[in-house]
């Protein structure tokens, strides 16, 4: 895995050394993109269909930036999905579509979706590329149709000069939307946080961090020596997600049932992708439907009011469940600890910023 990586990064090189490219020419190819993921987290292999190339995540830029996706051109995909609140939306509990439609779930973070197998709370999309469709054609985000949005794109100044150079070849096709969008999100890279430089013995902790972290990977049931909050289970090592489906009792009655939407199995009912915690101090509101405000009310939740009835409450809360019983102090270490995962140079990275 980690061969074919330096191999890919060694051809980004050699075409960047590369004089002036025509791209007018019939066998103009797009530049390959050698990007690499930091040290600190895991090294995974890029989607193989979308191999992504300079013009493509430049292409996907402007279209992620661009409200011409939207039916009436209020909205583009980063009016919900802002850089500085970790690509969530504003700091809102729910999202608010076009003609200010209300929506029931809390906009996603973006970032490391290589890790990613499937999209949304309730996982309905299996790719990048098809996900990144959806959202244009859901009536309460920008309510067109992706035909529509098509013939705008074939009709703009540049666009379908951007789409040669990205694909080689003219057309703009759905295909070609959805891998543009998936190239520049999967370019959405954090591994540069306090965390990540305590990981490679270039940062240190604050006390507090350390015993937040401490309680963090700390193991209820195998008999840690100290407070221990068992977090680690779901959201464990760098990524801070195992990327799966869970239920970790929010509600006894449910009112969204998650999985069970798309899967239609019983034992499906009230799970929801488990959320990277990475950034986490910015993408507030929490939770499928934003219903905690800060931190500190996720974090009382996990310590006293986990739903013990709730359907299909996953294994990995049996000894959250039983009350964590922290003190004021442990709590304030545990934030202390997700704050480290605070990446500023990510948020801030001016390749992700509007290119209009
Ligand atoms: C009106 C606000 C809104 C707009 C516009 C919007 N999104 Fe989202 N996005 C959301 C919400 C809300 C969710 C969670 C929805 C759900 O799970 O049902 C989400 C989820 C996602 C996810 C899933 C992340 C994950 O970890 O599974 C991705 C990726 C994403 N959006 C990308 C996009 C792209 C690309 C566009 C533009 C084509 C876009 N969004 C437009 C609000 C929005
Ligand atoms: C059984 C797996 C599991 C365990 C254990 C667990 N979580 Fe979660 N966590 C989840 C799931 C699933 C969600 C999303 C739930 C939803 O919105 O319906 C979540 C959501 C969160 C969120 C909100 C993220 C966001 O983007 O909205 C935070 C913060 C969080 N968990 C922190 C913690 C902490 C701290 C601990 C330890 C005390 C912990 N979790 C233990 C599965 C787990």
């Amino acid at each position: 895995m980690k061969r074919a990586f330096i191999l890919f990064a060694f051809i980004g090189l050699v075409w960047a050394c590369q004089p002036e490219i025509d791209n007018t020419r019939s066998d103009y190819v797009p530049t390959p993109l050698g990007l690499t993921i930091p040290p600190s987290l895991p090294q995974v292999a890029f989607p193989s269909d979308n191999p992504l190339t300079v013009e493509g995540v430049a292409l996907g830029r402007k279209l992620f930036w661009d409200p011409i996706l939207s039916a009436d051109s209020t909205q583009s995909c980063g009016s919900c999905h802002a850089p500085q609140f970790a690509f969530t939306d504003n700091g809102l509990a729910t999202s608010t579509g076009i003609r200010g439609q209300n929506g029931t779930r809390n906009s996603m973070p973006i970032m490391n979706l290589m890790y990613s197998t499937s999209f949304f709370w309730d996982g309905r999309a299996q790719t990048l590329h098809h996900q990144a469709l959806m959202p244009i054609e859901d009536p309460l985000e920008m309510d067109d149709q992706l035909s529509n949005v098509i013939q705008k794109l074939e009709g703009s100044s540049f666009y379908p000069e951007e789409f040669r150079k990205a694909f080689g070849t003219t057309g703009i096709t759905e295909d070609r939307i959805g891998l543009a969008l998936e190239q520049f999100m999967l370019t959405f890279i954090s591994g540069d946080s306090k965390f990540d430089r305590f990981m490679l013995g270039t940062a240190q902790l604050t006390a507090s961090e350390q015993r937040g972290m401490e309680i963090f990977n700390g193991d209820i049931e195998n008999g840690s020596s100290g407070p221990a909050a068992d977090c680690f289970h779901c959201h464990g090592q760098s990524v801070f997600s195992n990327n799966k489906f869970m239920n970790n009792g929010l509600d006894s009655a449910l009112s969204d049932l998650g999985l069970f939407l798309v899967s239609g199995n019983e034992e499906d009912k009230g799970k929801f992708k488990v959320p990277s915690l990475r950034n986490i101090e910015l993408s507030g509101p929490y939770m499928h439907d934003g219903r905690f405000n800060t931190l500190f009310e996720v974090i009382d939740f996990y310590d006293s009011e986990v739903e013990n009835n709730s359907p299909n409450l996953d294994p990995n809360m049996h000894g959250i469940r039983l009350g964590l019983n922290l003190s004021q102090q442990q709590k304030s270490d545990l934030i202390a600890f997700l704050r480290t995962l605070t990446d500023t140079t990510f948020v801030n990275n001016p390749d992700f910023q509007s290119p209009f």
